[in-house]
């Protein structure tokens, strides 16, 4: 049953530095890590759909020689969690470059002025819509990224194990896989895309083309409840 505390109870799970879902935690924050390691010199924008706690980015970039550069948006829907995640933010000292907005994740205008971004976290979401608004979501990535920019996003691998199919459209897109980790002994997987552009189906060489893209435009319906684990 789904209530209003559902995905704050959802997130309990974090306090256990033993579970899979922190270890699904350790592996996103490391892919943070490198993606702003790769970063040319200059403003780093970073948008997250459905970001919840908002620990994958706060605490990786709370503690990065390039925070000064990252300007980012985190998109969440329960109250609760945007207030976990502002006071998180504020208690790391990082209230200045990442803003948590309390807004629809699946609507291309909650975005709105950090497109083209250099990275884009979906974690926690694949898991929770449908197969055709997965692809539908890759498919929309070259607009998101800017040229050279990072996706990560995270799958479990219960059958049907989509993740293989989620590849294959992050490279028709136009992405080249950076890493993909599915630590054996779980059902988690964390992948990791990097936009170079080229392909037809991207619908642009550059990528980068946000202006491009719908303000109006719903990316998906979250209907899962995240009750299996990660
Ligand atoms: C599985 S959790 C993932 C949270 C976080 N990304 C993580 O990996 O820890 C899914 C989150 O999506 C949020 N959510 C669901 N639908 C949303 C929507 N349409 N817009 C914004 N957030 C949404 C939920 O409130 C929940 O916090």
């Amino acid at each position: 049953m789904r209530d209003a505390a559902h995905w704050v109870r959802w997130h309990e799970t974090y306090e256990d530095p033993d579970s899979a879902l922190s270890l699904r935690l350790r592996l996103v924050q490391s892919e943070v890590r490198e993606a702003l390691d790769r970063q040319a010199p200059g403003p780093i924008a970073i948008v997250s759909m459905c970001a919840g706690q908002g620990r994958d980015v706060i605490d990786v970039v709370a503690s990065h020689r390039r925070r000064e550069d990252v300007r980012a948006r985190l998109v969440e829907r329960d109250p609760a969690l945007v207030a976990f995640a502002r006071r998180r933010a504020a208690a790391y000292g990082v209230s200045r470059h990442v803003e948590v907005v309390e807004a629809d994740a699946s609507l291309v205008c909650s975005y709105a002025g950090f497109l083209p971004a250099d990275l884009v976290l979906i974690c926690g979401v694949f898991g929770n819509i449908g197969e055709r608004d997965i692809r539908g979501t890759v498919s929309k990535m070259p607009s998101f990224c800017a040229p050279g920019g990072t996706v990560i996003w995270t799958r479990h691998r219960r059958p049907p194990d989509l993740t293989s199919s989620v590849r294959g459209w992050f490279v028709h897109a136009g992405f080249e896989e950076v890493s993909f980790v599915a630590p054996p002994g779980t059902v988690l997987s964390v992948g990791c895309h990097r936009f170079v552009g080229g392909s037809a189906a991207a619908g642009s060489a550059a990528g980068g083309n946000s202006q491009d893209l719908d303000p109006d435009l719903r990316l998906f319906d979250f209907f899962g409840d995240g009750a299996l684990p990660a």
